[in-house]
């Protein structure tokens, strides 16, 4: 397989720490005041060039830091994983280079220092301006320094800049979540990603289930906040993903089309195109376990064949345009046609998906849910 018939490929880093750990929150994240953020930079350059091989000759088109907190992370501490990207010529300053940043803990110091190594898009955690919704959400920011950071982030020359909200909160209404949302938009945030609050197992919240609101509130949320962010310009291209035209995140866009990446630091995934088909690649999760380097390296092993069509669709139909058939076939090695014909026949003959293509229509992205069902 040639360099040119490779998926784009980017990298995620993954920084496992935060200041407190959140009620809902699934992700592997572990509190922790004073992490040693200097050896987990230098192994996270160690992971790069031991997996460095499945790049070919091919750059990252993006790169994320995701957590955790990786604004905890002192910039020094992350420059001699930026040292080697460019001394391999793996990034470039075309290279979207996304980093999360939490509001209310000493990040804004560091924000220069991202800036100056090359990180050129801040996905900052914000949730809710509201007072109330961020006690219930176990938050450490208040609303005011929510604001102050994305106006810092500007300030500081930041070209693009996402704004993590969610909906749906216990003692939520309407009308708060769409204030959230114009707050954002007021202060001229150009992509918006809008979760619906999700209770997942083993979270606080999953063990004490806060009051959520009724399903015609719900309703009412998602139909007022869809108009709100559609009457500001901002183009829904992903189930919870908003921006203005031409500010898509295109390391999250790689995901959906089943593009591959390398994933780097505790617990980070990858997935990477053989000439044996995908691979997946899995680290141990926990921080000091990756840090005796006992048990660090990546566990790669192929995606079961039985399951590649279906992860790739599971993804590329949350895009609200879709995955091409080309694409398709040359993500997964599977032939388009036979797999609709497969699994999807159902799905064509209620008219939930676009002809030629795997899109959902109007309808099918009304019930976006029936049809990933249909895959599972
Ligand atoms: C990797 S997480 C956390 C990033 C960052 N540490 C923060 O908390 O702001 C990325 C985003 O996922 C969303 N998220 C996390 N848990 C969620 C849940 N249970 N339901 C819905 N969205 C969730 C939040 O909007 C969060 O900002
Ligand atoms: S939501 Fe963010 S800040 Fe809260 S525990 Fe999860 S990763 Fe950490």
């Amino acid at each position: 397989m040639t360099t040119q018939d490779l998926p784009p490929v980017g990298l995620y880093v993954h920084i496992p720490w935060c200041v407190r750990k959140c009620p809902y929150c699934d992700f592997n994240s572990h509190e922790d005041r004073n992490p040693p953020f200097t050896a987990y930079g230098q192994h996270l350059c160690d992971d790069l060039t031991a997996d460095a091989h499945f790049l070919g000759n091919r750059r990252f088109q993006s790169v994320f830091f995701g957590g955790g907190t990786p604004s905890l992370m002192p910039p020094d501490a992350l420059a001699p994983l930026f040292d080697r990207l460019h001394q391999n010529h793996w990034i470039d300053d075309s290279t979207e280079i996304t980093l999360e940043a939490n509001p209310g803990t000493l990040d804004l110091g560091h924000f220069a220092g991202y800036r100056a190594l090359g990180v050129n898009r801040l996905s900052i955690g914000v949730q809710t301006f509201h007072a109330d919704g961020l006690a219930r959400l176990g938050r450490i920011h208040s609303g005011t320094d929510a604001i102050q950071t994305i106006e810092s982030a500007q300030a500081l020359g930041f070209p693009r800049i996402n704004v993590d909200l969610m909906h749906s909160l216990p003692g939520q209404t309407a009308s708060d979540a769409v204030r959230d949302l114009e707050t954002a938009l007021g202060l001229g945030v150009q992509h918006l990603s809008w979760y619906q609050l999700t209770i997942e197992p083993n979270t606080v919240f999953h063990k004490h289930p806060p009051t959520l609101p009724s399903e015609s509130d719900l309703e009412q949320i998602d139909e007022i906040g869809h108009e709100t962010l559609a009457i500001a310009g901002l183009r829904q291209y992903e189930v919870s993903a908003f921006a203005v035209p031409g500010h898509e995140a295109r390391h999250n866009v790689l995901y959906w089309e089943f593009g591959d990446y390398l994933g780097l630091g505790a617990g980070a995934h990858g997935k990477i195109t053989t000439q044996h088909g995908p691979m997946r690649s899995t680290r141990t999760r926990i921080p000091h376990h990756y840090l005796s380097r006992a048990c660090a390296d990546a566990h790669w092993q192929p995606i079961e064949a039985r399951l590649i069509g279906f992860e790739c669709l599971l993804n590329g139909l949350r895009l609200r345009r879709g995955l091409s058939a080309e694409d398709f076939e040359t993500r997964t090695g599977l032939n388009a046609h036979d797999f609709r014909h497969q699994y999807l026949t159902r799905a064509d003959t209620l008219g939930l998906l676009e002809p030629g293509r795997f899109q959902a229509t109007e309808l099918g992205w009304r019930h976006l849910n029936t049809v990933l069902e249909m895959l599972i």
